[in-house]
């Protein structure tokens, strides 16, 4: 069991916010394989506030998709809390905001990982959020804006000040980008500072990955971003591990996706790509699920070509052709 503020979850990982791949589809696909929760791609809160469409769809969800974060982005309170009253018309778990987003049009904004280098903005912001959202608020954020200013336990420690229910901490810094490895002595060091629950996030790859990175740090749970792509199977292979003590590693390493059937790749394919065809429409739905195709396939021996006309299929019978030549 984990515990988010009220919200219990039966096992303590889950799905990572990811822009442009954590949408519906993909969130129901993760579920299919025991994701107990799952995280909204990040939001700006400034944009949901005006309610254009394009945002608002950030938010369609389904009964099957619960319970569900919705990850934020902003750094002016009046933004965020004009978000919450959008979100009121909106079924959703848990509110995350942003503090990690390492991209230079976020960051020159204040916004995303900016707010590392603010830990008193931080808590002004997560004490306006934990006062007026009917749902617990985590915050994700990075270990430091650079190696020279690593202040992740400094920044958690403002967020418990200010009520939220658990920080999410991704093991490197704005300046490291996703590059290198994500660093487990500040997510230690972070667990050592705060009573509230932490997340680990980085290089969660595989279930013998999460083993390491929880005896490492000493988390409370554990965040699936990169290591899902094309790999739903993740969560699967983490749930097992939950029902042994953790100690199966066995048969659930890295080169596990590599190895799958083919056979137990393609229904799954087939799924994501009918998910992301209702939920985009016919031409975004296929053009999005193209990347996809190439995650499902890595180390799919001569499949090579068939992911060069992937990345140029633009109808649903062209993508659906190529997966059943697989
Ligand atoms: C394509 C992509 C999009 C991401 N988008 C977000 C995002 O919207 N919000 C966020 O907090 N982190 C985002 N991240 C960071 C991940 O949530 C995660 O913290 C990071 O990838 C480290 O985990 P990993 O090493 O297991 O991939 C993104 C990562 C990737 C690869």
């Amino acid at each position: 069991m984990f515990a988010l503020g009220g919200l219990l979850l039966p096992m303590p990982f889950m799905l990572a916010p990811m822009a442009g791949v954590s949408d519906l589809p993909f969130r129901l696909i993760a579920r299919e394989f025991g994701c107990p929760l799952a995280f909204t791609e990040m939001i700006n809160a400034r944009a949901l506030g005006l309610k254009n469409d394009k945002t608002l769809r950030f938010l369609r969800s389904s009964p099957l998709d619960r319970p569900l974060g919705v990850q934020l982005l902003g750094r002016e309170p009046e933004f965020l809390l004009h978000a919450l009253d959008v979100l009121a018309g909106y079924p959703f778990d848990v509110i995350d905001l942003n503090a990690a987003c390492p991209v230079h049009k976020v960051t020159r904004k204040g916004e995303g990982a900016a707010l590392m280098r603010e830990p008193e903005t931080l808590f002004r912001l997560v004490s306006a959020l934990v006062k007026h959202a009917r749902v617990p608020v985590t915050v994700k954020i990075r270990s430091g804006w650079d190696l020279d200013s690593v202040n992740a336990p400094e920044a958690a420690k403002r967020i418990e000040a200010a009520g939220a229910s658990a920080v999410c901490v991704h093991g490197r810094t704005r300046s490291q980008g996703y590059r290198g490895r994500a660093d487990a002595s500040v997510i230690k060091a972070v667990k050592e500072a705060v009573a509230i629950p932490v997340i680990a996030s980085g290089d969660v790859f595989s279930q013998a990955a999460a083993a390491r990175i929880a005896e490492e740090t000493g988390c409370d749970a554990l965040m699936v971003a990169r290591g899902a792509l094309g790999n739903p199977w993740i969560f699967d292979d983490l749930a097992r591990a939950q029902g042994n003590g953790g100690a199966d590693a066995a048969g659930c390493g890295p080169h596990d996706a590599l190895a799958r059937e083919i056979a137990e790749v393609k229904p799954v394919m087939e799924k994501h790509l009918a998910l992301s065809v209702d939920h985009h429409g016919p031409v975004t739905g296929v053009i999005n699920f193209r990347k996809c195709f190439v995650w499902y396939t890595r180390g799919v021996r001569d499949a090579r070509t068939l992911r060069v006309r992937a990345v140029h299929a633009s109808s649903l019978d062209e993508m659906r052709a190529l997966i059943d030549e697989l």
